[in-house]
């Protein structure tokens, strides 16, 4: 085999990791979420002392819907709920692992209900 064909043998390989089914993709997204946000927002999502939870009633998905994650990732957050300063930017997510994050963290906060706000 020559080494274009094991490319692109890899390739496709990572093209059928991004399918859309329910559970794969909360399953990547609990593994992105530990990368990319568990270091302010905690890895079990109750925060740190660099951000807040994301089980606060704040990140309900009718109060910040999937496009406020989506943003909040792309463009980063201005401080405006919390004292914890302004969220940067986070870079290096494709489209398919931002919304494995958001399918992690909509499926947490439907299993470990909501926190009152304020705290
Ligand atoms: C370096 C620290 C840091 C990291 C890393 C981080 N955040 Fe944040 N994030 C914050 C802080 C601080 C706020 C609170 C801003 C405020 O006062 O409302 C915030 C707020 C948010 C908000 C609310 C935005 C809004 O419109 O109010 C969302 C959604 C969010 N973060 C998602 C994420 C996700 C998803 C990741 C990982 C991809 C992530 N954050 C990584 C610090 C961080």
């Amino acid at each position: 085999m020559t080494a274009a064909a094991v490319t692109a043998g890899l390739v496709a390989a990572c093209g059928g990791a991004g399918s859309p089914e329910h559970s794969a993709a909360s399953q990547d997204g609990s593994a992105l979420y530990a990368s990319s946000c568990a270091s302010c927002h905690g890895s079990d999502l109750r925060g740190t002392d660099e951000g807040p939870s994301h089980l606060s009633i704040v990140y309900e998905p009718n109060h910040h819907g999937d496009d406020s994650f989506r943003s909040a990732i792309r463009n980063g957050a201005g401080q405006h709920h919390w004292n914890f300063g302004d969220m940067e930017p986070i870079d290096g997510l494709d489209d398919t692992e931002i919304d494995a994050i958001i399918a992690f963290v909509r499926s947490e906060q439907e299993r470990e209900g909501f926190e009152s706000y304020p705290p």
